[in-house]
This record gives structure tokens, sequence and C-alpha cells, in this order.
């Protein structure tokens, strides 16, 4: 399976937002998709259980199961992700998703993760790849620009900004994605959304 993994250890840094709504992306393009949530608190299962049945459907798989077929596979991480789990993990994901939030917190959490992560074999070989997202940003405030000063030495791809919005929450709410609602709502969101599709279809 085509294997993605969001990671980030701090905890709140959008981990589980980006992984549903990357599996309702790649449900409603009609891919078979799964979820395996690696977080004990299992939000992303949570959230699956409250998916409607009407939507494109998004399987479920955990450690037990066989993950040799073909389609996705989205792996929401729990927060401290780091270590031997996080190499072990690395050995059967082919893309890193890392959101972040511009905080002054969350930039230095996950300022140790990118290094860590950049030091990982699969990553250094080119086995894996990392690209990052900027979650819950307004361009408009000196929060954003700090992002902009973090990421500029970063040698990753930064592949987008997900605005603010309480389309995210009101769509978790119910066991949707972004793109399980009504277009015209979401325009500006789907939008900001189309580098993380083209990265991960390269
Ligand atoms: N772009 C966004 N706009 C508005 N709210 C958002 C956005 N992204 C995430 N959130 C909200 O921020 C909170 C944290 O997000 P989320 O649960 O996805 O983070 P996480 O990294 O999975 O957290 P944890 O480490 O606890 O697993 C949630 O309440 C979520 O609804
Ligand atoms: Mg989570």
């Amino acid at each position: 399976m085509k294997t993605i993994l969001i990671a980030n250890p701090k905890g709140g840094a959008g981990k589980t937002t980006l992984s549903t709504n990357l599996a309702g992306y790649l449900a409603h393009q009609g891919e078979d998709v799964f979820l395996w949530d690696l977080d004990r608190q299992k939000s992303a299962l949570h959230w699956l259980s409250q998916r409607p049945a009407n939507l494109p459907p998004i399987g479920r798989l955990d450690a037990t199961k066989d993950k040799s077929g073909a389609g996705w596979l989205v792996l929401d991480s729990p927060a401290g992700l780091h270590g031997e789990k996080l190499s072990e993990l690395l050995k059967r994901v082919e893309k890193i998703i890392v959101p972040i939030v511009p905080s002054s917190f969350d930039l230095a959490a996950t300022r140790t993760f990118l290094n860590e992560l950049g030091d990982e074999k699969s990553v250094r070989k080119g086995r894996a790849f990392v690209a990052i997202v900027g979650m819950r940003v307004d361009a408009r405030t000196r929060a954003a620009e700090k992002l902009d000063d973090f990421l500029v030495p970063v040698d990753l791809p930064v592949l987008t900004h997900l605005r603010d919005t309480q389309n995210y929450v009101t769509a978790a709410f119910e066991g949707k994605s972004i793109f399980d609602m009504a277009p015209s709502q979401v325009a500006q969101d789907i939008e900001q959304w189309q580098p993380i599709i083209k990265w991960l279809r390269s």
C-alpha cells in the first residue's frame, strides 16, 4: 500500500485533522483508502465511527491486518512519536507529512523532530520523503511570519498553509472531511489542499 505517515511529536499540531481529511480526499477520488490510528486516544477511529454510511468509504487497519494490497494507507500518529518507534514505522512509509502550528512552542518542538527525521536512514537514502504543512495559519499574523522565518533554512518542501477555520472543526464532529462538505463553503480550503494532493501523486 502507498503509505503516508502524518507525524509531529508536538500535541495538537493537526495530525488527526490532516489524516482524516487526507483519507476523506482519497475516498472521494474513488481510491481504496484505509486509516491506521496509532494513537491510544483513537481520535481518528472515533471520527471514522461517526462517518455517515452514504459517504465514500474509508477502511480501518491495525497492526494485526495485512497491508500488502493496493490502495492507500494513512497513518495518524500520537504526540511524542520519536526514537525506535519512529524508525520502525519509517521502514514501511513512503511519505511523511509534518503539520506545524505557528507558535513558539510548536516551532521549537518541531525543529528537533525535523532534525531527527533527517537523520533517519530511509529519509537519508531517499526511500521516504518528508514535507511540511502549516496548520491554522492566518497569513496576516506575526505568527505566520515567524513560521515563514522558521521554514527558510529547513531544506524540505513546504506544501501549503491551511487556514484556521471552523470548517475543519465542524467536519470533524460529523465524521466528515472538508471534501464531504458543500463545495461553496470549503472552496478556499480545497484550493489550499491542492499542493498536498499534487505532492502525494508525484
Ligand atoms: N486548520 C484548522 N482550523 C481550525 N482548527 C483546526 C485546524 N487544524 C486543526 N484544528 C483543531 O486543532 C485541534 C488539534 O488538532 P488535531 O487534533 O488534529 O491535532 P493532533 O496533532 O492530532 O493532536 P494530538 O497530538 O492530541 O493527537 C483540534 O481541535 C482541531 O479541530
Ligand atoms: Mg491526534
